[in-house]
């Protein structure tokens, strides 16, 4: 559940881009450059230390005749009057008459690829061409023709594969990006609708652009029983005999796993409270930590949408026990014993409605949610 995020020094980040996306676009700028300098024999220059691993997996990939060297750009002040100088360090090769290809892990402002170019004609080379892993467009200050890039990604700052923070976090196979402060004291949200109204798969949105924590009760409920914990042992009894689990065993689980999760990230509350008495019971456990509710996101969606996605799913999952007749069943019991807590989150100031009928497929749905957490953490 939690390792989308890690903590490099004194801050937290979140997964946003695993190694095999990383990987395949790797290949692919790889396969372009293979296309590319056909018949020649270029140099590679990596610029360390960002770039050392991206490297690593980029040669791999080439298969032309070439070289590779390993170059810092160092910066010396004050020297005569052009104010700072920049020099190449490392760079042990002649390059004269050479086709260059600069590696780097990022271009940010491009300040850093702009005087590395400069400093580089110097050394007259046949050509110069710019492989970076990733660009930030929207900090971009100065115009670079970057012939090769692997992905474009958003201001934010990240680490790993390469890229540090404050000299850590390079080590990772995944690239991370910060989780904001405002982001670290996110509020709960109780994720609530009917069967098929699509809780987990906006849980998945929120957990993966916030890095929230996310409870979901029957996953925590089968945790504890796989491990044999005693509340696990005590819950696959009742389960056995064919009992519903009460609603204090059930907060009792609720909040060992509460406990367990990294504070200030906020939870995703999905599949409880169902009933107003676990409703009560769960704004109690979380008072008595100082903590407060936070929101509820009420997901409404038309009847015949959710009878037709339950059936499809019933038909791809091959469970057999969903039928119309169960599926209005499951319906009947939402109605009558689920829906009254909305009356109670109205009550607690806490009940927020999204619609599918406003706006009818699933991007534009997590846009409103996405828009309605941000609002409610600002
Ligand atoms: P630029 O001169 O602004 O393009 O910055 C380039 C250098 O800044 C890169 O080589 C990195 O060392 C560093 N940098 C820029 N953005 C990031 C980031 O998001 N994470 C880690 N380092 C970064
Ligand atoms: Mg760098």
């Amino acid at each position: 559940m939690n390792n989308n995020i890690i903590e490099v020094k004194d801050k937290k980040f979140a997964i946003s881009i695993p190694e095999n996306k990383i990987l395949a676009e790797v290949k692919r700028v790889a396969s372009q450059i293979n296309h590319d300098f056909q018949g020649q024999h270029p140099i590679f220059l990596a610029v360390l230390n960002g770039s050392f691993i991206f490297a690593a997996d980029l040669l791999r990939e080439v298969d032309l005749p070439c070289e590779i060297s390993f170059v810092r750009l160092a910066s010396y002040e004050g020297m005569g009057t052009t104010g700072e100088i920049r020099e190449i360090m490392g760079l042990n090769v002649d390059v004269t008459g050479r086709p260059v290809i600069v590696v780097e892990d990022i271009v940010d402002t491009g300040l850093t690829m702009a005087h590395m170019l400069e400093t580089l004609k110097r050394h007259n080379p046949s050509s110069i061409s710019i492989c970076t892993l990733l660009l930030k467009p929207g900090k971009l200050q100065v115009n670079l023709d970057i012939r090769y890039c692997c992905m474009q990604i958003p201001n934010d700052f990240i680490v790993g594969y390469g890229l540090d923070y404050d000299g850590f976090g390079r080590n990772t196979r995944d690239i991370y990006t910060l989780v904001e402060d405002k982001q670290r004291n996110m509020k709960n949200i109780i994720i609530f609708g009917a069967p098929g109204s699509g809780k987990g798969t906006y849980s998945d949105a929120i957990v993966e652009k916030y890095g929230m924590n996310h409870i979901s009760t029957g996953d925590t409920l089968r945790n504890e029983i796989k491990n044999g914990t005693e509340v696990g042992r005590v819950a696959k009894g009742l389960i056995d005999k064919g009992q519903l689990i009460p609603d204090d065993l059930m907060i009792q689980i609720l909040a060992k796993t509460y406990d367990s999760l990294p504070q200030g990230r906020g939870v995703i509350f999905d599949g409880f409270p169902r009933t107003i008495a676990q409703a009560e019971a769960l704004k109690q456990m979380l008072a008595e930590r100082g903590h407060d509710m936070g929101i509820a996101i009420d997901l409404v969606v038309e009847e015949d949408v959710l009878m037709e996605r339950l059936l499809r799913r019933a038909q791809i999952e091959g469970r057999a026990d969903d039928n119309e007749a169960t599926i209005k069943q499951r319906f009947e019991v939402y109605h009558s014993k689920t829906e009254p807590i909305l009356k109670w989150f109205e009550k607690e100031g806490m009940l927020n409605v999204v619609r599918w009928a406003d706006t009818p497929n699933k991007e534009a749905m997590i846009e409103s949610i996405f828009q309605l957490i941000d609002a409610k953490n600002a």
